[in-house]
């Protein structure tokens, strides 16, 4: 017998404030005004900007001058403000600030993936002992709502392999150099003219701001506690035209990928780096300033997040959306960091290098070379990711540009030689590692 649908659908009503929540921003910039905006267009969200603080007295602001204070200690000290929102550009203002906070067993939202990448232990140990709580989502990707789902959905659930394009600034370069056929010059150039890029752009170029990134996801989604330093990280100021065509030549793109992999014997390996990426991955399509994320977990299968990684509404929305979820009484509870697998770097990465420095592939010292293009200065084969991570500022400052072709393999690993068509994928992964073993695709196509 079928029954009548009820009158009305059971509502699910979390206890709610009787009165908003009194926020305490600290920083007035991109994201703040970002968020202040939101919260402005959004009054019902229940959240009040009680109190902000800036760093300059004399810089020009769009709100009254009586809306600032200058010493952000006085709100850490404010029990009248039920949160607070640290939101500025100094790396180590900002540990002090939220350490304090944290301290005081305040709750805290924060976007400063730079501050995290250094703190994140210390930061996890204080809010289990003082009782604090500290949500960080505009740290990664932006909008994208990538650590909440690693930390609560995916949180006893193994993940195979995580992958991202995690920069924005990076990836809008590349997609222009791939729509125009232009060198990088030009293409920073205007990634700086149209604001995607930053006026000092080593950061963003050199891969250490979605290195940054990587330290945070891999917390969540394996419980390593890494340091930044740990994991390679190349970035795209070498690159040329040349580089693009010979990606596009094999129907591939070049992203900047941080890749988060566990290997078959348990371990975890991080590369951030760029990387060729076929259109079999959804990364293929993330172009522009658009940030991605793939998950591959042992039993929901593949997912894709994509959205905006950066700017003052898509980041403002990241920490509103932190700011609900501490009102619903939300923590991350880091799950796998009971089992925080070991880091892996004993391997052997396939690359492509392009260098007019003959010394530089000495140093990198080849286990093994499948392709040599002499005329056009680059070299295919497989080095050990300890030289990549030993070597990489030399590699940076003699302007050598390295492309991961997304295989990896144990050091010492005998393989059959590869041929130029098979860059991309086509050699069965099953060569790369372990012959014979069931797990040798999950561990060899990183991509
Ligand atoms: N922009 C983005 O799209 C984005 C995305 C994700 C994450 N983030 C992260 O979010 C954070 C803020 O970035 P943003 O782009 O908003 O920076 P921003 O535009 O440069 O603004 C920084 C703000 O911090 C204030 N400030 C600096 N030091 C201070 C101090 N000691 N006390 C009080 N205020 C201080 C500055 O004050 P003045 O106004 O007086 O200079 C300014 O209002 C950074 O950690 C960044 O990595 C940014």
């Amino acid at each position: 017998m079928p029954t009548n649908p009820p009158d009305q659908f059971p509502t699910f009503s979390p206890a709610l404030p009787a009165r908003p929540w009194r926020v305490g921003l600290i920083g007035f910039g991109c994201v703040g005004q970002g968020l202040y905006d939101i919260l402005h267009q959004r009054p019902e969200a229940g959240f009040v900007i009680s109190r902000i603080v800036v760093k300059n007295p004399t810089k020009a602001r769009p709100l009254p001058a009586e809306r600032f204070e200058f010493d952000a200690d006085l709100l850490l000290a404010d029990d009248s403000l039920d949160v607070l929102v640290e939101v500025i550009d100094d790396a180590d203002t900002a540990f002090r600030l939220v350490s304090e906070a944290l301290r005081r067993g305040r709750r805290v939202v924060t976007a400063n993936k730079a501050m995290l990448a250094r703190h994140l232990p210390a930061l996890v140990q204080l809010q289990r002992e003082t009782g604090g709580t500290l949500l960080y989502e505009a740290a990664v990707c932006g909008s994208i709502p990538v650590i909440r789902t690693l930390d609560a959905y995916f949180g006893t659930e193994p993940l195979r392999r995580l992958t991202g394009i995690l920069n924005g600034s990076s990836n809008y370069v590349l997609t222009r150099m791939g729509e125009q056929g232009s060198d990088y010059a030009p293409a920073l150039a205007e990634a700086q003219q149209l604001g995607f890029a930053e006026t000092d752009p080593s950061l963003d170029m050199g891969a250490f701001d979605p290195r940054s990134k990587a330290v945070l996801l891999a917390a969540h989604a394996y419980g390593a506690f890494l340091e930044p330093e740990q994991i390679l990280n190349l970035g795209i100021e070498g690159i040329g035209a040349v580089d693009i065509a010979f990606a596009a030549s094999q129907g591939q793109k070049i992203k900047v990928v941080a890749g988060l992999q566990r290997l078959p014997d348990g371990r975890v390996t991080v590369l951030v780096t760029p990387q060729l990426v076929g259109p079999e991955s959804p990364l293929y399509t993330v172009d522009h300033e658009f940030n991605g994320v793939v998950i591959e977990a042992d039993f929901a299968g593949e997912q894709f997040l994509r959205g905006r990684g950066a700017g003052g509404h898509p980041t403002g929305s990241a920490v509103l959306a932190d700011l609900a979820a501490l009102r619903q009484g939300f923590a991350y509870q880091y799950h796998k960091a009971a089992e925080a697998p070991e880091y892996a770097a004993d391997l052997e990465v396939e690359i492509y290098l392009r260098t007019n420095e003959p010394r530089i592939i000495d140093l990198l010292d080849f286990s093994e070379i499948s392709e040599e293009a002499d005329e056009d200065g680059y070299v295919v084969g497989y080095v050990a990711l300890q030289h990549l991570i030993r070597h990489r500022d030399t590699l940076r400052q003699y302007g050598a540009f390295i492309v991961r072709t997304g295989r990896l393999r144990p050091v010492g690993e005998a393989v059959e030689v590869l041929a130029v068509a098979e860059i991309g994928g086509a050699i069965s992964p099953a060569h790369l590692w372990n012959p014979g073993s069931r797990q040798c695709g999950e561990f060899s196509d990183f991509r």
